[in-house]
C-alpha cells in the first residue's frame, strides 16, 4: 500500500476482535516516535523539541480507569487489544516558545501541530498494516492525568487492534 492509499483506507475503526497486535507491528508504531538509527524522524518537531511521547498504556493501567477518563461511554477502550498514549511535556514548550507569546498559545499550539503529525503517522501506519484504530481525545481532566499519574499533558490515546468479523 502506498501512502495515498494507506490515507484513502484510513478510517476510525472501534470495533475489534481479541487478536493481538503482533510485536512487530506495536514495535513499527513505537517507532514513528524515536529517532532513526541513521538520524531523522517521522514527524516534524518545532526547534526539534520533541516534547511529544508515545507508549504503550501496557497491562498495569487498569483499562476500567482509562475508560472512565473520557467522555461519554467508549467500550472500544476496554476492548483494544493495543492502547497508546500520545502525550506532552507542555513545561518545556512553555519555557522554550513563550517568549514568542507570553501568553502561552503559541507553545501549545506548536505541540498540538506536532502531536498531530504524529498521530496521523501512527493512523497511517495502522492503515497500512490492516490494523483497525480510532484516536480517542474527548478526556476528562483532570482524570486523565490522574489515570496516568506523570507530570505529562494527555494528549489523545489511540485504540488499536484487528477489525472484529462482522
Ligand atoms: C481531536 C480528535 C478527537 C477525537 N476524539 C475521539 C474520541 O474521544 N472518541 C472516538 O471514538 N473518536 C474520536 N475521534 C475520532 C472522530 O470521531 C473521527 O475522526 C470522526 O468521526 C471522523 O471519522 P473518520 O476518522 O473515520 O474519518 C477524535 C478525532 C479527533 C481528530
Amino acid at each position: 500500500m502506498n501512502l495515498y492509499e494507506a490515507l484513502r483506507a484510513r478510517r476510525s475503526r472501534r470495533e475489534f476482535s481479541a487478536e493481538p497486535v503482533a510485536p512487530t507491528d506495536k514495535a513499527a508504531l513505537l517507532d514513528l516516535a524515536r529517532e532513526r538509527p541513521e538520524g531523522g524522524w517521522a514527524y516534524p518537531s518545532a526547534h526539534g523539541l520533541r516534547t511529544v511521547t508515545l507508549y504503550d498504556v501496557g497491562p498495569h493501567v487498569p483499562r476500567n480507569a482509562v475508560e472512565s477518563a473520557v467522555f461519554d461511554e467508549q467500550p472500544w477502550l476496554l476492548h483494544a487489544p493495543l492502547l497508546l498514549v500520545l502525550s506532552a511535556d507542555l513545561g518545556r514548550a512553555h519555557a522554550e516558545f513563550d517568549f514568542q507569546d507570553p501568553s502561552g498559545n503559541q507553545a501549545r499550539d506548536f505541540v498540538m501541530l506536532e502531536a498531530g503529525c504524529l498521530l496521523q503517522s501512527v493512523l497511517l501506519t495502522c492503515a497500512d498494516r490492516g490494523l483497525a484504530a480510532v484516536p480517542v481525545a474527548g478526556l476528562r481532566r483532570p482524570d486523565i492525568d490522574g489515570v496516568f499519574g506523570h507530570p505529562a499533558h494527555v494528549i489523545s490515546l489511540v485504540a488499536i487492534g484487528h477489525t472484529a468479523a462482522n
